[in-house]
């Protein structure tokens, strides 16, 4: 069992579907604290709810970037994390905190990286006519949404789709995906090789790989 800790900047809804896979005594993880750096986000009062520490700490409160990421490094290890769990949070963090914590970042993203990196995914997917788009679960480097991906789900992309169903369809696939990344990482299967994971037991992971279904 490995205690993480979530960091959000919104709604929460991938944080509430850890919160839900962290319920059945069997998955490998539990989250010990949730740090938002917005203060009234609804992903607090869904930590609250759940009865897990929470913690705001405001980055408007500091002078640099650094400090910032020095007072997240703090309370993090007070927590006794051994993960870390990006879950909506719109910061970008220091190559110094990304290295202190390498390869135990996780980060969603709603795209198929490494396309469509940074904001207005939706919108920019739709813009390229790509016929697929979706999300991704990736070890965090110092690069904006990027290194080494975890686990990645398909969506079709139809005719009729605007940014909204879009945003939509790809957040039902973030919700099922990510859980199932931190159990992969949790339970100690996967290895970083290079720019690349390597997960152990391949059948296992079949089992989880998301087949798009167009509609
Ligand atoms: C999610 O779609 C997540 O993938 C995205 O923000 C949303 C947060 O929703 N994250 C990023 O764009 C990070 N680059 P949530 O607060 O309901 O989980």
């Amino acid at each position: 069992m490995i205690d993480v800790a979530v960091l959000i900047s919104g709604g929460g809804t991938n944080l509430q579907a850890l919160i839900d896979a962290c319920t059945d005594e069997t998955f490998p993880a539990r989250i010990a604290l949730v740090i938002s750096n917005n203060p009234g986000v609804k992903g607090l009062e869904r930590a609250k709810k759940a009865g897990i520490p929470t913690k705001v700490i405001n980055h408007r409160d500091f002078s640099s970037r650094e400090a910032f990421d020095d007072k997240l490094h703090e309370a993090l290890v007070e927590s006794g994390s051994g993960l870390i769990c990006l879950a909506g949070f719109m910061r970008i963090l220091d190559a110094r905190f990304v290295n202190r914590w390498k390869n135990k970042i996780l980060n969603i993203h709603p795209s198929l990286l490494p396309s469509f990196k940074g904001l207005h995914t939706q919108e920019r997917a739709l813009e390229a006519g790509v016929r697929f788009t979706g999300c991704t679960v990736h070890f965090v480097n110092p690069e904006l949404d990027d290194g080494p991906i975890i686990i990645q789900a398909a969506v079709a992309i139809n005719p009729d789709d605007d940014a909204d169903t879009l945003a939509a369809k790809v957040l039902t696939q973030e919700h099922i995906i990510y859980p199932q990344a931190l159990k992969l990482v949790a339970e100690g299967r996967t290895m970083v090789e290079g720019s690349r994971v390597i997960i152990r037991d391949a059948d296992y992971v079949s089992q989880m790989v998301i087949n798009p279904k167009p509609e």
